[in-house]
């Protein structure tokens, strides 16, 4: 059976994989030390841009265009990129067999790869409805998003219904984001979720009712309170209906279904430390076994700045716990020592031509300002949580880059609520 070996591998190949090989550069490394091994057929790419700039109706957003690292504000590398550094990228390569004893992956394929230092990078995969044994769920038609195969797939069908009916399952950021996407192709779009508002994950009503008001508008019907109990579909076996719990039907020649994802942890689940869904690691993205790093999705870490242990499911996370793991593999092998990750967590959306960001914790109360209509002339409006007297989360939308950084801030240092005001105005 064939065998090949390297100091480092990077197991996924998706944005952690792409900043944790820049930072490996960027610290010292010698040709044929490091191995990237995905699934994917392409290099690591800015996996954000799969709902946004690449289902644009014009002029859309396709490879290399947006490979890592290009959203973080750096170079593009492109797959001569790791030709030229000595970078291995073993691509369509699905690794089905992990032994942390003996420091193998062992691929599809029947290839053994070894390994020094670890980092695994493996992300998370929708959930379908499917899972959940929803009748029909698997007609054709029926999409998810998660990889670049996803999204051009969903692109040849949107293409294919000029002026369809659209069905969007979920209210997370996949509903809004796609929804926002299909209507912009001229579908005609209905989104359906079973909480009372958009994206309750991170909003408070008054929020979600400025989103949904402004996709009203845009022409999307936003059905809540119910959900999906099955699909009927044609003689293709095509979908043509989504029956929904409250009785109705809806019409459709296109669904997404964005109902959330799962870390994909299978592969060590019996040998690390899980918590949270995720591996747990230590401040240097450390797991619970000597040399087995976990970055990105699956990493549940030390928050320090809230004294807990969370999993982050976006995109800055994964960019800098690679790089944090990077920058301790170096360190540890100079007999250094590198300073524990300290993150404030960031989310951020855009659709249509909304932009909002979001920093810090969405704990205590929602402070909402600007969503009634008679000061929101320019769009603008935000929301500040506030914890025993002190800023904990800062979200704004339509805010300029030097607002946002503000916002950071007053996040990070969890500025008192007598400050709010001047913040509010800049
Ligand atoms: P990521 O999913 O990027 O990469 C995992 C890689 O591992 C993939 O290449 C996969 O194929 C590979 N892999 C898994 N198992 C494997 C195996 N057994 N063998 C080989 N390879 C394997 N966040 C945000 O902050 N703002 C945004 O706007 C968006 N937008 C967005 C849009 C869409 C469509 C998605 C799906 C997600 C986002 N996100 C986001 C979330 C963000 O993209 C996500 O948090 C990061 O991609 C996580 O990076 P990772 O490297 O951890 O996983
Ligand atoms: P999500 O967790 O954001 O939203 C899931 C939504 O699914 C819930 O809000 C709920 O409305 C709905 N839901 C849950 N169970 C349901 C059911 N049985 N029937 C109908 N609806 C149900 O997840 P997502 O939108 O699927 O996103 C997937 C992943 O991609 C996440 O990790 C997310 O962070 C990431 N992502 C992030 C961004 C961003 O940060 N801008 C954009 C796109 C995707």
């Amino acid at each position: 059976m064939a065998e090949k070996s390297y100091k480092y591998v990077i197991l996924g190949g998706g944005v952690a994989a792409g900043y944790g090989a820049r930072e490996f550069v960027e610290q010292g490394l010698k040709p044929g030390e490091l191995a990237i091994i995905s699934k994917e057929a392409v290099a690591p790419y800015e996996r954000p841009a799969l709902s946004k700039a690449y289902l644009a109706p014009e002029s859309p957003a396709r490879l290399p265009g947006f490979h890592t690292c290009v959203g973080g504000g750096g170079d593009r590398l492109t797959p001569d990129w790791y030709t030229e550094k000595g970078i291995d990228l073993i691509l369509n390569t699905e690794i089905v067999e992990a032994s942390v004893a003996n420091k193998t992956l062992k691929a599809a394929t029947g290839v053994v790869y070894k390994y020094e230092k670890l980092i695994i990078a493996t992300g998370a995969t929708f959930i379908k409805l499917t899972d959940f044994g929803t009748p029909g769920a698997d007609a054709n038609g029926i999409y998810h998003l998660r990889e670049v195969q996803d999204a051009a797939a969903l692109y040849a069908a949107i293409k294919a219904t000029p002026n369809g009916s659209a069905v969007c399952v979920g209210g997370g950021y996949i509903g809004l984001e796609l929804a926002a996407a299909l209507r912009l192709n001229n579908l005609n779009v209905t989104m359906v979720y079973p909480e009372p508002f958009c994206m309750p994950r991170l909003f408070v009503s008054e929020i979600a009712a400025y989103y949904e008001g402004y996709y009203k508008e845009k022409g999307i019907q936003i059905i809540k309170g119910t959900v999906a109990t099955g699909f009927e579909s044609n003689d293709e076996g095509h979908v043509k209906t989504v029956k929904l719990k409250d009785g109705r039907e809806l019409k459709a020649d296109i669904v997404i279904v964005g109902v959330g994802a799962r870390p994909n942890t299978g592969l060590f689940k019996d040998q690390l430390t899980l918590e949270k869904g995720g591996f747990k690691v230590d401040g240097f993205f450390k797991t619970s076994a000597p040399d087995v790093y976990a970055v990105g999705d699956v990493a549940t870490f030390p928050l320090k700045l809230y004294n807990e242990l969370r999993r982050v499911e976006h995109v800055d996370h994964a960019r800098k716990s690679a790089i944090q793991a990077v920058k301790a593999i170096k360190a540890a092998e100079e007999g250094k020592t590198t300073e524990e990750y300290v993150y404030l967590p960031f989310f951020y959306s855009r659709a249509f031509s909304l932009s909002w960001q979001f920093y810090g914790d969405n704990v205590g109360n929602a402070v909402v300002w600007g969503t009634d209509t008679a000061s929101n002339t320019n769009g603008k409006f935000g929301a500040y949580w506030v914890k025993d007297g002190k800023v904990f989360g800062a979200f704004l939308e339509g805010g300029s880059a030097e607002e946002n950084k503000a916002l950071a801030e007053a996040a990070r240092n969890q500025v008192p609520v007598s400050t709010i005001k001047e913040i509010a105005h800049l």
